[in-house]
């Protein structure tokens, strides 16, 4: 390992890997089908608090264990304590990432396969928007071979490097991504009818509440913040010592709960305001699950002008957002396997791409496959790893590494107060709060 490892050049290339890790399907496509599940505006109040009460200290917590010790996800915990075992909290995270990619790759390739539908115009000829789904769904072939392809570009970008590959892609990307969801945002939400939707998104229904709801919105904010399993503390491992830690968790923050608030706001006005029988349309949502963004979207871009190059823009947009986010999922992998077992980051790579390609395939032929390696990613070993991570931070981690870096030795002022008060959340709020909803959603 004498190589020097690579840091991200400019500080806006960090914010936007970060939040190019961030932003993706669990935004777009994710956080939909779960508001869906969880009733609406209850599951959003609670996914909010989640991410402001441990979602953004956790994020922090992720970048001082990275930024202090340039290394892997496993090497940090191995550098910062050694000949203990905090290294299986690396360790767990590492394994998390490969459970994610197992069935995230599989949902790239139905990005990139409504991609296909769009510009060669048979999207635009469809009428019923859930059976072109379930077609697809049906096409075990299609669907393999869309996500070998998906796995083999993030892998090129993985093997283009850090600097280039990543930041390069982020930063373009994002932004356009971002306008593009402000136009649909306001296409749905003019539509007849979409006022429910709006209803359903902001409006609490108490009598709707699951006991399951908090689990949910919890391992939804550890999904989509990309955090529990040592991926932003890679991205964080790249950091410059100049990199204001706390700024750019809350901006990373701030910036992926907005795209998956405006999603919302492009798909629940469209769902209701297009259903064909208004009564049916929750339970329908709930049903529709996976499937949300690839039948609605579609059928929203139907009542637009010009909807061959809306859909195609915004599956090509969805696409990028995905292969940042892939593309930061298989760098803690392979960065992992590179600098633990001694292979060069080659021979890692095709260790990764062989294992996640297995996993996908499964996934791609079966339905109860993919839900088991979703669930058991956001909802156990994410929310399990982002404890241990706050333990580790809050109760082991040397006080003046933690203020070290939360300053930038000095560099920053910071009042005593804040540093208490986030050493207090990591050591107490966050791990009880995860703790409890963890238990509560295991037994109710
Ligand atoms: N956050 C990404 C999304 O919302 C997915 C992702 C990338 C992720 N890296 C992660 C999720 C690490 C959990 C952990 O699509």
């Amino acid at each position: 390992m004498s190589e020097t490892r690579s840091t991200f050049g400019s500080k806006l290339g960090m914010v936007a890997a970060a939040a190019g890790s961030a932003v993706g399907l669990g935004n777009i496509w994710r956080f939909p089908s779960e508001t869906a599940d969880g009733g609406g505006a209850i599951f959003i109040i609670i996914y909010i608090a989640c991410i402001l009460f441990f979602g953004i200290p956790l994020m922090v917590a992720e970048f001082i264990v990275g930024r202090s010790s340039r290394a892997n996800a496993a090497g940090a915990f191995h550098k910062l304590s050694p000949g203990t075992q905090w290294k299986w909290v690396g360790r767990l995270g590492v394994l998390t990432g490969f459970v994610i990619l197992g069935f995230y790759m599989v949902v790239c390739g139905w990005t990139v396969d409504y991609f296909i539908q769009s510009i060669t115009g048979t999207l635009h000829t469809v009428s019923d928007f859930s059976a072109n789904f379930n077609q697809l769904l049906a096409n075990n072939t299609r669907q393999i071979v869309l996500m070998v392809f998906f796995v083999l570009l993030t892998a090129f970008f993985i093997f283009a490097g850090v600097q280039k590959g990543i930041e390069r892609s982020a930063k373009i990307m994002m932004p356009v991504l971002f306008l593009l969801l402000i136009v649909m945002v306001i296409r749905a939400t003019t539509l007849d009818g979409a006022a429910a939707g709006l209803n359903f998104l902001f409006k609490p229904d108490l009598q709707e509440v699951k006991s399951t709801v908090f689990l949910d919105a919890m391992g939804q904010a550890f999904f989509s913040l990309s955090l529990g399993m040592g991926c932003m503390m890679t991205y964080a491992s790249y950091f410059r010592d100049d990199t204001h830690l706390t700024k750019i968790a809350v901006q990373v923050s701030v910036l992926d709960s907005m795209v998956a608030l405006l999603a919302g706001m492009v798909i629940f006005p469209s769902a209701f305001a297009l259903a064909a029988n208004p009564d049916t349309i929750v339970s329908n949502l709930v049903e529709g699950g996976p499937g949300l963004l690839f039948i609605t979207i579609p059928e929203l871009f139907n009542h637009m002008q010009g909807s061959i190059i809306w859909s195609a823009i915004f599956f090509l947009l969805l696409s990028v957002a995905a292969l940042t986010s892939t593309i930061s999922l298989m760098e803690v992998v392979t960065v992992y396997i590179h600098e633990e077992y001694r292979m060069s980051r080659r021979e890692a790579l095709l260790l990764v791409v062989i294992g996640v390609l297995v996993l996908g395939t499964v996934s791609a032929v079966s339905l109860p496959f993919f839900n088991l390696l979703d669930m058991a990613s956001a909802k156990f070993m994410l929310p399990i790893g982002g404890l241990f991570i706050s333990l580790f931070v809050g109760w082991y981690l040397d006080k003046k590494i933690t203020q070290a870096q939360l300053t930038n030795n000095g560099k920053i002022s910071m009042g005593v107060t804040f540093l208490k008060g986030y050493s207090f959340i990591l050591k107490f709020l966050a791990p009880i709060a995860i703790l409890l909803i963890f238990l509560y959603g295991l037994i109710g």
